[in-house]
């Protein structure tokens, strides 16, 4: 109702309400490099369609004459009561969208109360967000990394900025077949975005001094020539900074020859993944942290027993977006099967293709715990700054609430699976 009010007066909304029109504003606003790698998704981007398609397969029963004029979107997450089942998915590199990136996208979110997943390759330090929305509830997402130290710091690090859990992401142990983007030949870590998580680690400036050390790698590929313009040579002083702060004065001088932070981008792409990584390997991360540890990318049923049974904190079912494998099971198809696994034994999150309130209703009632958003967010970054973030995801919350007054209910806890009927 404040959108409409706002109408009589002749406000409009500053990014657009509907989902599909929310997606071209950002692709009109944005970079068609920037465009591509948020929206982009794995091989013929049928996982990315699959997603949205499946919530189509539920129906919503309207249930009148309930009494619903208090309704309570309320949820249990973590040993905390939070005001709404909404939090946002870890996205990284969001300086694709805004200059503000990660820091605008905590604020929104902190003035919502919504939880924020902090990406491991978030375009600040996770200190810097955590200055920029003290209060907010953050998350830090973790890519098991192939370097153990860099491991533990990165979470010893999130723990003492006041992060309430840890998220491992276990889809992307080899990133996946991204088209718009091998189109594009772009990959924003090699241009020395999104990899602020470990530039500004101790441990990872270790690794990137000892590569220094041994001298220019000569299977690398020479960087390409500059052209100098005003806008390279700006982008170039940016980056020497960024350079001297990583590694002092070979840095600088190091990224003076070169128009990346070569070192520092080499090394990242060294230890940024393992594809060896196997069950046995996660009870190391118990050594290295107290938080609560959850498994983001969880998608077969037998995952979701066996990550319980490993004794984790949350299973995060998630297939990245359908950013990793064309032609993956839509995960809300696989929702009820990892539900009845888990049991009420720990949180379940839900994510991927939640585009809008009626979405999330939908994951809610086949079991979800919790609903996380994820590109919409960032396309609201993109069109407005962090007050985009705040409008989109008010909208997905308004849509959820009158949703569950319409279906009858009181409270997003009270919503089950006889809300819903197979379409
Ligand atoms: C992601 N995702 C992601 N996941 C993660 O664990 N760490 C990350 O850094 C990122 N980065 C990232 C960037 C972009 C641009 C996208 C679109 C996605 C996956 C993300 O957390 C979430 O699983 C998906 O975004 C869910 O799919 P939808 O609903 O956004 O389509």
């Amino acid at each position: 109702s404040e959108i409409y009010r706002a109408g009589i007066s002749g406000t409009r909304p500053r990014v657009p309400v509907d989902a599909g029109g929310l997606e071209d504003a950002a692709r009109r606003r944005l970079s068609a490099e920037a465009f591509a790698y948020l929206a982009g998704g794995a091989g013929a981007e049928r996982t990315v369609r699959a997603n949205a398609r499946a919530f189509e397969r539920w129906q919503v029963w309207p249930r009148p004459l309930r009494d619903v004029s208090a309704r309570d979107l309320s949820v249990e997450f973590l040993g905390r009561r939070r005001p709404t089942p909404l939090i946002l998915a870890p996205l990284g590199v969001m300086e694709l969208a805004h200059d503000d990136a990660d820091l605008a996208v905590a604020r929104a979110a902190a003035s919502l109360g919504v939880p924020y997943t902090l990406s491991n390759q978030a375009s600040f330090p996770m200190e810097t967000v955590a200055d920029a929305a003290p209060h907010g509830s953050r998350l830090f997402q973790l890519y098991w990394s192939a370097d153990d130290d860099l491991n533990a710091s990165l979470l010893r690090r999130a723990e003492a900025s006041g992060c309430e859990a840890i998220v491992v992401t276990l889809d992307t142990h080899l990133l996946g077949w991204r088209t718009r983007d091998l189109d594009l030949a772009y990959l924003p870590f090699t241009r020395g975005l999104g990899i602020a998580q470990y530039t500004s680690d101790p441990v990872f400036q270790q690794l990137v001094r000892a590569r220094m050390r041994r001298g220019p790698d000569a299977s690398a590929p020479p960087s390409p020539p500059v052209r100098l313009t005003p806008k390279t040579v700006a982008a170039g002083v940016k980056i020497a900074r960024k350079g001297a702060a990583i590694t002092g004065a070979d840095g600088l001088r190091d990224n003076l020859r070169s128009p990346l932070p070569r070192a520092a981008v080499e090394t990242f792409l060294d230890v940024f993944s393992t594809p060896a990584l196997t069950w046995d390997d996660l009870a190391k991360a118990r050594e290295w942290t107290s938080l609560p540890i959850l498994l983001k990318g969880i998608v077969h049923p037998d995952d979701a027993s066996r990550a319980v049974d490993s004794g984790v904190d949350g299973v995060w079912v998630s297939n990245h977006g359908g950013r990793q494998i064309d032609q993956s099971v839509p995960t809300l198809d696989t929702l009820p099967g990892v539900v009845e696994r888990v049991a009420g034994r720990v949180p379940v999150v839900f994510d991927s293709g939640v585009r809008q309130g009626a979405d999330a209703f939908i994951a809610l009632a086949l079991g979800a715990t919790v609903v996380a958003l994820g590109r919409p967010y960032a396309y609201g970054l993109g069109i407005a700054g962090e007050e985009g973030v705040r409008e989109v995801v008010r909208n997905v919350l308004a849509e959820l609430d009158i949703t569950l007054g319409l279906s009858g209910h009181t409270a997003v806890t009270e919503v089950g699976r006889d809300a819903l009927r197979p379409a």
